[in-house]
């Protein structure tokens, strides 16, 4: 304990005083003259309802700036950051005068003039700006193996992010899905750390446009959420205890912080949730240990939503908020969503002048928040473009990218006799709860917090009965079963079905996400999966299409259906892109970031312990997934053959992938190292590198991934990275070959 006080104290004052010297003199002259009221009130972020008309949640339509209730935040309160929209999107324009009113009275009529730094969750796109360019959620967008898709959805939603005069963006989200029931399960790049790093650093770069030394005025700072563990909680409940050990922590939860770290990431948020009993937002540990001295994280870490007021009524570590307060600024956050009131800035000051809070410490946040407006250029210039500034604002191009990455994310699990791609005249009946609808296919954080009202879904995009009825005339559509329960029949719906060649059934869930996306049942609902069964006593082929939010377990109703289609939830593009793929216009290359788990019990991922393997004669059947982790079809048939390795300073691992069909295919290559021994119980195999490749019908091509000593290193008994001298297994689809390193 004492060590971690004395190291507390080396990291909260030492360190950044030696680094401030490096801060710009702006920053530091700015210091210079604030007072702790200032100081306190750049740590304050508060919702945009409180400084709108109306009350707190219940805004005055259409939501305007109510002059008073800012000039209370901006002039006397100080208030440094402004987050969220009030409940739903809104249009640039509307998002210019909320903008401008903020930034004009903060950079005109405050004492200091320093600028507000405005954030939002554009997670999937711009998706609080109406009219912009929605992509597929992150989960889908893991299924690609494509990152650079990825980085150029991340620079377009921050060009249309920026278009509305906002500079900061609350993503990505770097928990690592280890758990199929969280409710945010989409929110995540699924179960490998490895994807998580990739795709999450691709994101940073995308956002930020560069490594984060400067921002322009076209890219939005990132902020790597949430810190870390949020995801690992026992029960799959949003914000419920996670236990994690040293070595899991650094193992699984780590290196997609680490990778956006050095990718430059600017900012992070701060995971609500407890580990091992301890909040989060009150361990010095993870925020100064971790983050501050092992990872070397240098920029503003802001709590989530309430978080200080949740370690009084929910964790029940702080008596009241002021102790709340002072733990989780000693614990090291440097920003307070608080969000809907000023307690936080009133205890803040109390604590300060007090003396039980240096001005010493607040200085050390207060520096990274100005040196984050200052690289975004927002001294410079604050206020929101004119309307016509970003041309580019979803146009055709960036529409473009949203489709190619529904494309490439959609993954078929199952295919039999080839009944897809379908012809382009075959009678086609589509049913189900997700086959018209919008707000299903793009998921929760879509325009509104949970996504699911309709009435701000975008008309002009097609749902999938739409799309594949743009594309062939026979298509019919009648919903049949909702979500939860059949509805009345009208029409003839098992006419309908009788009269077509092939059905196509929609299912899945609601949009969701946090508290209300917690769910009991992982099956997907009765009333649906008893539909199916209907569906396929007809006798015609049932291609079942899953638009999900987390892998809800379908075990009892894949068998019988001619095709299995994992859609995720693509966006508003994902409509064209599944009917691109059922017609054989484009051919399917998603392969699944995730295990898809068969039972409620034992669903475990791909890098599980051996003791978690399938052995019949043990009973020890732990793992029985109904779809493996980077499992996916495509209409060609994809051969790998030499897989070959050298082992000099580098790992050379080749292989030639050749694409036996008549059609142009697109093949994601996973390599996998297994460590046969090691003093930590390995897993069975780890993946270490992928590449996307296009092959032209026939094409053969090599393949080259390179590996370091790293990439079989495990981390320790002693919680630090190690390698141990054995033999090792490299596999890539079916091949394997086994090497020995010293
Ligand atoms: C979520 C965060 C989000 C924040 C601001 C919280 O409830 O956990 O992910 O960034 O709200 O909207």
């Amino acid at each position: 304990m004492r060590r971690f006080w004395i190291l507390s104290f080396c990291l909260l004052y030492v360190l950044p005083a030696c680094t401030a010297q490096k801060a710009s003199s702006r920053v530091e002259k700015l210091l210079k003259q604030m007072t702790i009221e200032e100081k306190v009130g750049q740590m304050t972020q508060l919702n945009l309802d409180v400084i709108c008309e109306g009350e707190i949640y219940k805004l005055v339509e259409p939501h305007h700036i109510q002059q008073d209730k800012l000039e209370k935040a901006i002039l006397n309160y100080h208030v440094g950051s402004i987050l969220n929209c009030g409940g739903h999107a809104y249009p640039l324009k509307q998002w210019h005068e909320i903008i401008g009113s903020i930034q004009k009275m903060a950079t005109t009529e405050s004492r200091l003039k320093i600028p507000v730094l405005y954030g939002i969750d554009a997670i999937h796109g711009a998706n609080y700006v109406s009219g912009s360019t929605l992509f597929p959620q992150q989960l889908a967008q893991a299924a690609t193996f494509n990152p650079n898709l990825t980085e150029e959805g991340g620079r377009i939603t921050a060009y249309e992010t920026r278009a509305a005069g906002i500079p900061w963006n609350f993503s990505p989200v770097l928990d690592v899905g280890r758990n199929k029931n969280w409710s945010r399960f989409f929110e995540t790049f699924g179960e490998d750390p490895y994807v998580c790093s990739v795709f999450g650093s691709a994101l940073v770069r995308g956002y930020q446009g560069g490594n984060g030394s400067v921002v322009d005025d076209q890219h939005v700072a990132a902020c790597m959420k949430h810190f870390l563990g949020y995801s690992g909680t026992r029960s799959g409940f949003d914000r419920t205890p996670a236990i994690i050990s040293a070595i899991e922590l650094r193992e699984i939860y780590r290196p997609s912080f680490q990778a956006a770290i050095d990718a430059g990431a600017l900012t992070v948020m701060i995971n609500s949730g407890e580990i091992n009993g301890i909040p989060v937002h009150a361990n010095p540990e993870i925020l100064i240990d971790l983050l501050r001295t092992e990872m070397g994280f240098k920029g503003l870490a802001v709590t989530d939503w309430e978080d200080i007021i949740k370690l009084v009524k929910n964790h029940r570590v702080a008596a009241d908020l002021k102790e709340a307060t002072y733990r989780a600024v000693m614990a090291g956050i440097d920003m307070c969503m608080v969000p809907n009131d000023y307690d936080f800035t009133t205890y803040l000051i109390e604590l300060v002048k007090e003396g039980r809070i240096s001005e010493k410490r607040l200085d050390v946040s207060v520096r990274r928040i100005l040196e984050t407006k200052n690289k975004l250029g927002l001294f410079e210039n604050a206020m929101p473009p004119g309307t016509a500034t970003f041309s580019e604002f979803a146009s055709d191009k960036h529409k473009a990218a949203a489709l190619r990455s529904a494309e490439e994310s959609i993954t078929l699990l199952e295919n039999h006799l080839d009944i897809l791609p379908l012809r382009k005249d075959a009678k086609i009946f589509v049913t189900g709860p997700a086959a018209n609808s919008m707000t299903m296919l793009n998921g929760a954080w879509t325009r509104t917090w949970q996504g699911t009202d309709a009435q701000f879904d975008d008309a002009s995009k097609n749902t999938i009965y739409e799309a594949l009825l743009s594309k062939n005339k026979n298509v019919t559509f009648n919903e049949v079963c909702g979500l939860e329960t059949m509805n009345n029949m009208n029409g003839d719906p098992l006419e309908m079905a009788m009269n077509a060649d092939v059905i196509v059934v929609c299912v899945g869930e609601l949009p969701s996400t946090e508290l209300p996306g917690n769910i009991y049942d992982l099956e997907l609902p009765k009333a649906q999966q008893e539909y199916v069964k209907m569906l396929k006593l007809t006798g015609k082929p049932v291609v079942l299409v899953l638009v999900e939010n987390r892998p809800r377990i379908v075990r009892e109703i894949v068998d019988g259906c001619s095709a299995v289609v994992m859609a995720y939830q693509p966006g508003d593009f994902g409509g064209d892109a599944l009917a691109n793929i059922l017609f054989g216009d484009v051919n399917p290359s998603g392969k699944l970031p995730f295990t898809y788990p068969k039972y409620q019990v034992g669903t475990s991922t791909y890098d599980h312990k051996y003791t978690e393997s399938f052995d019949k004669n043990f009973g020890n059947s732990a793992f029985q997934p109904q779809w493996e982790f980077g499992h996916g079809l495509s209409y060609s048939t994809v051969e790998y053959s030499n897989l070959s390795v050298s082992c000099e300073d580098e790992i050379i691992v080749k292989v030639n992938v050749q694409n036996r069909s008549y059609r142009a295919a697109k093949e994601s290559v996973l390599l996998f190292v297994t460590d046969e021994v090691a003093s930590i119980t390995p897993a069975v195999k780890k993946l270490k590198a992928f590449e996307k490749i296009e092959l032209a019908p026939g094409e053969m091509k090599e393949v080259v991934l390179r590996l370091n000593k790293k990439d079989f290193e495990f981390i320790g008994a002693d919680a630090e990275p190690t390698f141990e001298a054995g033999f090792f297994q490299i596999t890539i689809d079916q091949l394997t070959q086994r090497i020995e390193l010293k």
